[in-house]
């Protein structure tokens, strides 16, 4: 497979000045495995974008934890990929389901877009999909994933820049986390839809990560998983065990 292994973390609305200074000096002084190994992708809120950027270890990358779907302009509120790229942010996370559905009620189609626009503009995405307890339970998680997989499959032909993440929403935030079977059978299951609608090369080159509940005590168990090439962290990203989530892969 060969596929590089990659840890995201995910800060959501969380942080003070203070806080975030704290957080990258516990990544800083950290001993992790080379950047030739691992990828590892930090996205705090928009407003300490630029003061991580400035304080975070050069093996280390940033992510936004979303943009707008176009050009920027009268968006209120929105911030552009052209302003994350002028701000030197490589990595954007999108169609996270907290935006899909808490938030915003963001579509499968307006997701899509976004993908589509901010690999137009340099940027490259984690891309999120993932199913309700309901729909897990009346059997349609699959259907659920690949519906929002299609949705950026019909806008993009190049994966080279996306990572896709999927995180059952049943277990964001829940302390739930799926089974290292569930979690495999949902990302082999992803990388056979890739295979069969997006060809061979993507099916095997693009890292399908985990999200929901990861922790420092079950990331060892779910990274052994052939179809797990890592994961999108939140809670725990925020704590020293992020580093044994890191080195979950060795
Ligand atoms: O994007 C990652 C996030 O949704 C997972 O959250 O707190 O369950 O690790 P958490």
């Amino acid at each position: 497979m060969g596929r590089k292994f990659f840890v995201g973390g995910n800060w959501k609305c969380n942080g003070t000045t203070d806080e975030v200074k704290k957080i990258v000096s516990m990544l800083n002084e950290a001993e992790v495995p080379s950047e030739d190994d691992v990828d590892v992708v930090v996205s705090p809120p928009f407003v300490f974008l630029p003061i991580v950027k400035s304080l975070l270890r050069p093996d280390f990358s940033i992510a936004a934890q979303n943009c707008w779907v176009r050009k920027g302009g009268a968006f209120t509120g929105e911030v552009s990929a052209e302003m994350l790229v002028n701000l030197g942010i490589p990595w954007v996370i999108l169609g996270h389901s907290e935006r899909r559905r808490l938030l915003l009620n963001e579509s499968k189609e307006f997701v899509g877009d976004k993908v589509a626009y901010a690999l137009s503009q340099g940027l490259k995405v984690i891309a999120c999909v993932g199913e309700t307890l309901e729909q897990r339970e009346s059997g349609s998680t699959m259907a659920v994933v690949a519906a929002q997989t299609e949705a950026i499959a019909d806008r993009v032909l190049n994966w080279s820049n996306i990572v896709l993440a999927y995180e059952p929403v049943w277990a964001i935030g829940t302390g739930k986390v799926a089974t290292p079977a569930q979690a495999q059978e949902v990302h082999s299951e992803l990388r056979k839809w890739l295979h069969e609608n997006a060809g061979a090369e993507v099916a095997a080159t693009t890292r399908i990560v985990y999200g929901g509940s990861v922790n420092g005590a079950n990331c060892k168990e779910l990274a052994a998983k052939p179809d797990v090439d890592g994961f999108l962290v939140g809670g725990a990203s925020l704590k020293p065990e992020f580093i044994d989530i890191i080195k979950s892969s060795t």
